[in-house]
């Protein structure tokens, strides 16, 4: 078979997977290869499961593997034998020197750079998909322009706004697909061309094309945005809890002003994911370097109510439990960050967890999906949880259960059931707010939502 390009990426992560295969899936004339340092992950990616959890990717795979989507450790052949490179390596919060805890670790990331620097003998697209500071396209360039043959590569900025638990979704119907270059001669044909593999199935009039820096930073502000808007009614779910109003029916009214909008307004237990704590940080390191002061005390005001919302849940558990927790036992219904997902990155079940475990209480968790990723993270504690796959096993004998994800199967359990394996009181505490909290209330649970007035039968 003889291909129309060759495409690669280097990352098969939760975005370089996923993003692949839809555009193998959608692109049958282009070979898409996936590569990745990680050869326990590539061999995932190749057998019957999947190393990342997500509704309709099994599928799409399925159909594409093999015929024009494969996945390799073989990095190098890789970058020799393409003509446009999607970049998705990971960048995390930096956790050493300078921008400690704040800036994004670009390690990853340049090294990468000069590795296709180091193997490329023909010209080639280089698209960011990362998630990434503000002119690191513009470092990538330095890079790969640092032998003398930088004429050969032109450097996109392609950002993934795909949401895990709906990723392939979100990757067939995209809201928007945006492409940041140069705005030069050269610039604008590479542009094209990723204009032409998109429109093989997204419609044109979805896809928008700015420069380089604007690309860069729409995909910080989306997140940013989207946080802002959870912290928002999470500050407020606070102050419902003190006047005994109820947070639906404020997001609801707040949410039916069409310039507002009703999404991602549900009050939690906290937002979590890879993203959003990540991206936030990086745009308030961004605005400090610039003398933003200002700037840069808004958005860490998302992250700062973001903490006190999961110290807050924490603590509500503890004052209604009688101020003590020592030798309770308490059922976590969920750990992944959100629901659909085995994802636990930055979950609130983790802080919680580990605060229930500091007032001494004795931990069940369950989750359809994220067990294996829980256990990982609770290493250090693992003497102290037990984890348990069924939800009513789980329940069974505990004082407390808190609902952390908000999985569809918690809202339809028989309580009734899970009420008489409790031990009395029993409460239950629902940090998404997906229960029916006046019928758990009849059947003799104390009910804590979030942002509403308590149900007790004190
Ligand atoms: C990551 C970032 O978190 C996000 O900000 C960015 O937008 C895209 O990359 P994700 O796909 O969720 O998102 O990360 P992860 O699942 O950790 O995947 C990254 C992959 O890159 C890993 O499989 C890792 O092994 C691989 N990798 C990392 C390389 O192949 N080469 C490297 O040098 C470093
Ligand atoms: C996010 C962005 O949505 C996506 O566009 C970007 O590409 C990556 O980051 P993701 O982190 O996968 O995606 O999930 P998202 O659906 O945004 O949820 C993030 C967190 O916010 C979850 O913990 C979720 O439970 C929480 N959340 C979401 C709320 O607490 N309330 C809401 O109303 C919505």
């Amino acid at each position: 078979m003889i291909f129309e390009k060759n495409i690669l990426c280097i990352g098969a992560g939760y975005v370089g997977g996923p993003t692949m295969a839809m555009i193998a899936y959608k692109c049958p004339q282009y070979k898409v290869t996936v590569v990745d340092i990680n050869p326990a992950r590539i061999a995932e990616w190749n057998s019957v499961k999947l190393p990342i959890y997500e509704p309709g990717l099994d599928k799409i795979v399925k159909k594409a593997r093999n015929r024009n989507l494969f996945f390799s450790t073989e990095i190098a052949q890789g970058i020799k034998t393409s003509d446009i490179i999607f970049v998705s390596v990971n960048t995390p919060t930096k956790a050493f020197g300078a921008g400690n805890g704040m800036a994004a670790d670009l390690q990853y990331w340049e090294k990468t750079a000069r590795q296709i620097l180091q193997c490329s003998e023909s010209p080639k697209i280089i698209v960011e998909k990362s998630t990434l500071p503000v002119k690191t396209a513009q470092a990538m360039e330095k890079i790969l322009k640092s032998n003398g043959n930088g004429d050969q590569f032109e450097v996109l900025s392609n950002p993934e706004f795909l949401a895990e638990g709906t990723a392939i979704n979100d990757l067939m119907n995209p809201d928007r697909i945006l492409i940041g270059s140069h705005l030069t001669d050269k610039g604008v044909k590479a542009r094209d061309e990723l204009v032409k593999i998109y429109e093989s199935w997204v419609p044109k009039s979805r896809i928008i094309t700015s420069d380089i820096w604007s690309s860069e930073l729409s995909k910080l502000a989306s997140n940013a945005f989207l946080a802002q808007r959870i912290s928002s009614i999470n500050s407020l779910s606070a102050l419902c809890e003190k006047t005994d109003a109820d947070i639906t029916n404020v997001s609801q009214a707040v949410g039916m002003d069409c310039r507002i909008g009703n999404r991602f307004l549900n009050a939690s237990v906290g937002f979590g994911g890879s993203c959003f704590k990540k991206d936030i940080l990086n745009l308030v390191y961004l605005c400090r370097n610039y003398g933003l002061n200002e700037v840069a005390e808004f958005w860490e005001g998302v992250i700062r109510i973001n903490e006190y919302q999961k110290k807050r849940f924490a603590l509500n558990m503890l004052t209604a439990m009688f101020n003590t927790l020592a030798g309770k036992r308490i059922c976590l219904y969920g750990f992944a960050f959100k629901a659909d997902t085995g994802d636990t990155r930055e979950s609130p079940a983790i802080f919680l967890a580990k605060r229930l475990i500091e007032e001494k209480a004795e931990l069940i968790i369950t989750d359809p999906e994220a067990l294996k990723n829980a256990k990982e993270n609770l290493r250090e504690i693992s003497g102290e949880v037990t984890f348990v796959e069924d939800p009513y096993e789980a329940a069974n004998d505990c004082h407390a259960i808190a609902i952390v994800t908000e999985w569809n199967l918690y809202k339809d359990l028989d309580y009734e059931k899970i009420y008489r394996s409790m031990i009395k009181p029993a409460f239950i505490f629902d940090g998404r707010n997906i229960i029916d909290h006046q019928k758990v209330f009849e059947i003799g649970f104390n009910v804590y939502p979030i942002g509403k007035p308590a149900l007790t039968h004190f």
